[in-house]
């Protein structure tokens, strides 16, 4: 069973079909109106969420199927009063294919585990690979080509978004700069950064962790960032992050270090005036919105291609 629990499972080429797919049905929407007629969606949210959300429900009423919003809060297994496992056993029963956004990833890795109908993660504290197949889809919109395109993270180096993005990059072959604090707390997991290494060398690209952001920047095709305070972060770490944060803002200043022709990239939220400036995420340079569109295909491609899968 084929889910996207993590870009780590996937091959080079099921990313890069995925990605086809999507630019086809950004294209042409109209072929694939009933790409999941009589099909149902069940969507898990234990965190908010409106671009994965929506993107996710409009996309499959596009193709003429079904799309439940479930939050966690009101199940039984957001009550304690059933395990993860009977839960998983009972929707495979109901529905096609199920997305969950979960704070703890071991849930979603149990989640797959038990489900007999393919898994898709809409993020976890660890990963968020919906995310960055989209980011791939508008980076190669942008750039014209992925292989060697040399992209720059700056901030949160310990995030779902940027332990995706060195999956992705590194395993498609675009160089991945992160630019964070020094510190376990700040700095991508450890077996995040071996695998993208190893991803890297099979793909002939390389990975960077410092925590000079002009050194990642410095002639970067993409300046990426994401929040400093990502839902799963208590209030309470606000002052000391924002602290820890600020060398690592995408201002304009640091923008001049990038290639002149060089994106900006955020997955949104943001906040103007923290991860970057209201110049930058406003500025000519940014991609922000494009990015956020493409979620909608992207989603789209993963959904058939993941239930394709299934006539296997
Ligand atoms: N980028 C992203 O996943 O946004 P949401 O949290 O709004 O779904
Ligand atoms: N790192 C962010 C991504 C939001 C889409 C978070 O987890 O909140």
């Amino acid at each position: 069973m084929l889910h996207l629990v993590s870009m780590k499972e996937w091959p080079p080429q099921l990313i890069e079909e995925v990605l086809d797919l999507a630019d086809d049905m950004k294209r042409q929407p109209a072929k694939y109106a009933m790409a999941m007629a009589g099909k149902t969606l069940l969507m898990i949210f234990e965190k908010p969420s409106l671009r994965t959300r929506v993107s996710f429900e409009t996309g499959v009423t596009q193709m003429g199927g079904h799309a439940i919003y479930y939050d966690m809060g009101t199940s039984p297994l957001g009550a304690g009063k059933e395990n993860i496992a009977d839960t998983a056993r009972v929707i495979s029963r109901y529905v096609n294919i199920v997305s969950a956004r979960l704070f703890k990833h071991e849930v979603i890795v149990e989640l797959a585990h038990h489900a007999t109908i393919p898994v898709i993660n809409a993020l976890t504290d660890h990963a968020h690979p919906t995310q960055i197949l989209a980011d791939l889809q508008t980076i190669r919109e942008k750039k014209g080509r992925l292989k060697g395109v040399k992209v720059a993270y700056c901030g949160d180096g310990h995030n779902n978004v940027t332990h995706s993005l060195m999956i992705g990059c590194s395993k498609l072959g675009l160089d991945i700069r992160v630019a964070c604090p020094e510190g376990g707390d700040y700095t991508p997991a450890a077996d995040v950064t071996r695998s993208a290494t190893g991803f890297a060398k099979k793909a002939g690209s390389q990975v960077l962790i410092t925590a000079d952001a002009a050194e990642a920047v410095r002639g970067a095709d993409v300046v990426y960032t994401d929040s400093w305070m990502s839902y799963h972060v208590a209030h309470e770490k606000l002052e000391e992050r924002v602290r820890v944060f600020t060398p690592y803002q995408v201002s304009a200043a640091l923008m001049a270090e990038a290639a002149p022709d060089a994106i900006f990239m955020n997955c949104l939220p943001a906040l103007r005036g923290f991860e970057q400036t209201a110049e930058v995420m406003d500025g000519p340079q940014s991609v922000v919105f494009d990015e956020a569109e493409n979620r909608l295909h992207a989603h789209k491609a993963i959904l058939v291609r993941l239930l394709e899968d299934l006539k296997k």
